[in-house]
């Protein structure tokens, strides 16, 4: 039967305690909401489980009552996620925080799924280890989330995505079933994985509530080199041979407009003496001299390829941390003019003609309009954002750029890519899932969570609608 907002409430303070359950309009904005900005939020209320007994008692209130559920980490998602806009009860998961269990022998850690990832970071470093995800966001986001969005960031070029690190996953179900899967097991061939299905699954299934997630071996000090390149067509041929040349940790590039906007908020002068339309910066272990050594060989051979217009390899840590956060400040320096993200997924060698394409598409249909490249090129994935003009209402931009993402849509289904790479679908990229998944996925889809989500309760309307 359906309970008011009053009675909602009321049940949820039974089960969380009164302190838990927050209904104020600073706490219901606060937490409604993501990084994004184009839906408002609207939820009922917020509860703050402790336990995973909690989280399971209100999801079977939550499948008795009808009563629609968002769950909600760090809220650092992109593409609105962990919007509540319709009125649904937020599930945050912040209170469960907890480091469950460290083993240093099978390098693994099981963690709640709250815990900040530069937290889960910090205890594996603590015994030499690497949790190998990372992004400019991991001081706020939570794991749950991470692993709930299939996080990517800088290194997945390296060591994969989120997906690649969990060894073991506690959810409970929109049934309000507890599923312990995998266990922490490296090897377990019992039919389909379902721990694959909630990784990624954007909180549609259920709600993620502890994780074991492996971790390696601590990498030696870290070399950072910066490059000028000569267009993006030369970044291919850079990665090509720094690819042949050394292991590499990151491969990022950004466009000079973008290293401008960041230099400016910085209050820093320009790191290179050349300028040039795209920045590499790249990151690998310095393993003893030969690592450095066979770099500065494959920079030469982009400079006198003239792929390669100036360069600068870090002498320092802190010359590496300042050259990282060139990349790493591109988001948060952007966020104030409310950018349309596109997040891009390519196959490498899909990638220099669908830059050709989508430059002439954009060049196009944004005409007057600021566009910035950035991402991680080394995996495939472009980050195109494009900037509000300050004067441009809100909805006439939005209603601007969701038009022309369709023309991108396509071009990203024809040259075999993905519409997202690592920023999910959520409420914002739902209208154009149909370019690079089948209906048949799609459908299939729908009917998996139906199996998991008899009463459509678990954050519902997103990435498809019912
Ligand atoms: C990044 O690569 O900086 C993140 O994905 C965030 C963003 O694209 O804004
Ligand atoms: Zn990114």
């Amino acid at each position: 039967m359906a309970l008011t907002d009053a009675e909602v409430i009321r049940a949820l303070r039974e089960v969380a305690g009164a302190a838990h359950v927050l209904d104020d309009d600073e706490a219901r904005t606060r937490y409604g909401i993501d990084r994004t900005t184009l839906v408002p939020p609207a939820p009922c209320c917020v509860v703050r489980p402790g336990s995973t007994a909690q989280v399971q008692a209100i999801v079977r209130l939550a499948r008795e009552h009808g009563i629609a559920l968002v769950p909600s980490g760090g809220r650092t998602g992109l593409s609105g996620g962990a919007v509540a806009a319709r009125g649904e009860v937020v599930v945050s998961l912040e209170r469960m925080d907890r480091l469950v269990e460290f083993n240093a022998e099978e390098r693994s850690i099981t963690v709640e799924a709250g815990m900040i990832t530069a937290r889960l970071q910090q205890h594996a470093a603590a015994h030499g280890l690497l949790y190998a995800v990372d992004f400019a966001s991991a001081g706020s986001s939570h794991i749950g989330g991470n692993i709930a969005t299939n996080a990517g960031g800088i290194k997945v070029i390296r060591y994969g995505m989120t997906r690649d690190q969990v060894l073991g996953l506690e959810v409970v179900d929109g049934r309000g079933e507890l599923l312990e899967l995998n266990r922490g097991l490296v090897k377990n061939n019992t039919g389909p994985d379902l721990r694959h299905l909630f990784i990624g699954s954007e909180g549609i299934l259920g709600i993620i509530t502890s994780a074991t997630l492996a971790l390696r071996n601590a990498p030696g000090p870290l070399d950072v080199m910066l490059l000028a390149v000569r267009d993006f067509a030369a970044i291919m041929d850079v990665l090509r041979v720094f690819t042949r040349a050394i292991t590499l940790n990151a491969f990022e590039f950004f466009g000079h407009n973008g290293l401008q906007r960041v230099l400016e908020r910085l209050q820093r002068k320009a790191p290179l003496g050349a300028e040039a339309p795209f920045y590499v910066l790249l990151e690998f272990e310095h393993q003893g001299a030969a690592a450095p050594e066979q770099a500065m060989r494959a920079f030469e051979e982009c400079v006198q390829a003239g792929w390669v217009l100036d360069g600068v390899l870090s002498q320092s840590l802190a010359q590496a941390r300042e050259l990282w956060l060139l990349r790493e400040s591109m988001s948060e320096t952007l966020a104030r003019w409310l950018p349309y993200k596109n997040d891009i997924a390519l196959r490498i060698p899909a990638l220099p003609a669908f830059i050709e394409r989508a430059r002439v598409l954009v060049e196009r249909e944004y005409r007057g309009l600021e566009v910035v490249w950035y991402g991680h090129v080394g995996d495939g994935n472009l980050h195109l954002n494009v900037l509000k003009p300050e004067t441009m209402p809100v909805a006439q931009f939005a209603g601007l750029c969701e038009r022309v993402t369709h023309g991108i849509a396509a071009l990203v289904r024809d040259c075999g890519g993905s519409i997202s790479a690592e920023h999910g679908v959520g409420l914002l990229k739902k209208h154009i899932l149909h370019y690079t998944r089948s209906s048949a996925e799609i459908e299939a889809l729908r009917q998996i969570k139906r199996v998991f989500d008899p009463a459509a309760i678990m954050n519902p309307g997103k990435i498809f609608d019912p």
